[in-house]
């Protein structure tokens, strides 16, 4: 059985609560009640009393619950708290930080995960005032579901009526199964795919990497929780669930882009970045006499740089794609560029451009070699082993 805290807002919507409650007590979950004071003039604190088979609370000011159980701990003893009907101004008042009624203070005060199912008018719930107050409640943490749309109590018809009852179950149980996530909180940069060097306004240098396995990685890290950056060179692959791509096209973008995407806990860098760039001709170069040469000069070492650099992230992952003694040519690449981890791949079959993947990683302490599996497999097992090596008890590197 789970607890949940269920604050219900001042809202035309503020009826549903009460088939919220019994469906939550349907489903074997308790249910206690808070009613703000706007919500007291849409239902009684009786009707969800009986419906909930529990105390509703409905002031701050009350001296005998405060005796018996501070506002704290109402706050801290449920599994979850929902706010249905959330409406506008209890969503600013969230998003503010407020604490000026009972609801305020328990949403401030808990350290439990919040569900928030919106209700109010089209207009406001698409006032850019709500829109910011939303965005900021999603980035506190809050589930915000979307709200339903369709003919609206005060005649009008748009987004803002409230989620039916049995979808805000739906939601509440969700929450209530979602595992914590290991990743949470952290930061990764993810480089992924070629580079492309322009010869000419029409012709570049490139090379034969898809960037799959860079976005499966990025994919894993964001499913584990992580806020991934990922800064991509140029393919036509769709960006994963989570993810904030920025798209490059060159070497020196792609060197910039991870700079500006700084701090980060975690860099890993999939990317086949070319080694050198041509002294690129302003205009299309035309068939004439002479065959053209083309004069290269090298190209940062993105990882390299990092590695040095005041702002190098606490775990920073290579990749080396090697045709030949993939380990030995590995283990060197990582003392060379003194990176924690480097991921070799054997790149002499088709794995550019293909859907499997065998690696080795390299760390400081050793080898470890995975067997050949699907990019995806490649790229879940690579977010976990980076979860572990971020989890305090687990040595860094
Ligand atoms: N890398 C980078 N910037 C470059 C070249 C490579 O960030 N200009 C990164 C790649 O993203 C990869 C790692 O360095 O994580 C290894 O790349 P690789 O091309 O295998 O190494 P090189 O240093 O170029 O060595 P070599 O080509 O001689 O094997």
């Amino acid at each position: 059985m789970k607890r949940i805290l269920l604050i219900v807002g001042g809202g035309i919507a503020a009826y549903k609560a009460s088939e919220l409650v019994r469906l939550l007590r349907k489903r074997g979950h308790a249910v206690r009640c808070v009613l703000t004071e706007a919500g007291q003039h849409f239902v009684t604190p009786m009707t969800l009393a009986a419906l909930s088979e529990d105390k509703v609370y409905t002031t701050l000011w009350d001296l005998k619950d405060e005796a018996e159980m501070g506002h704290i701990q109402l706050s801290r003893q449920a599994d979850l708290i929902v706010v249905a009907p959330a409406t506008a101004d209890l969503i600013a008042r969230m998003a503010g930080g407020l604490a000026n009624d009972l609801a305020t203070t328990l949403l401030l005060a808990t350290d439990k995960p919040v569900l928030a199912a919106p209700a109010m008018n089209v207009r406001m719930w698409l006032h850019p005032a709500t829109v910011r107050n939303v965005a900021q409640l999603r980035a506190d943490g809050i589930t915000v579901m979307a709200p339903d749309e369709g003919p609206m109590a005060c005649g009008e018809f748009g987004p803002g009526r409230l989620p039916e009852p049995d979808r805000i179950a739906d939601a509440i149980d969700a929450a209530l199964e979602a595992k914590p996530q290991r990743l949470a909180g952290r930061h990764i940069l993810v480089t992924a795919g070629p580079t492309h060097e322009p010869i000419d306004p029409v012709r570049y240098i490139a090379n034969r990497s898809s960037g799959r396995q860079g976005f499966a990685i990025a994919g894993a890290l964001a499913a584990l929780g992580a806020r991934v950056t990922l800064v991509a060179g140029p393919v036509t692959l769709p960006t994963p669930a989570g993810v904030t791509r920025i798209d490059v096209e060159t070497a020196r973008e792609m060197a910039d882009a991870v700079d500006r995407a700084l701090p980060v806990d975690v860099a890993i860098m999939v990317a086949a970045v070319a080694d050198w760039h041509v002294d690129a001709a302003v205009q299309k170069i035309k068939k004439g006499d002479a065959t053209p040469t083309l004069s290269l000069s090298e190209n940062p070492d993105i990882l390299a740089t990092l590695a040095r650099s005041p702002q190098r992230p606490a775990l920073l992952i290579g990749f080396a794609a090697e045709t030949e003694r993939v380990v030995e040519h590995a283990t060197a690449k990582r003392a060379r560029k003194d990176v924690d981890w480097i991921v070799a791949n054997d790149v002499s079959g088709d794995v550019m451009g293909g859907d499997s993947n065998s690696v080795h990683i390299v760390t400081k302490d050793g080898l470890e070699s995975w067997p050949r599996q699907g990019k995806d497999a490649v790229a879940a097992q690579l977010a976990r082993r980076v979860a572990d090596a971020l989890e305090p008890a687990q040595p860094m590197r």
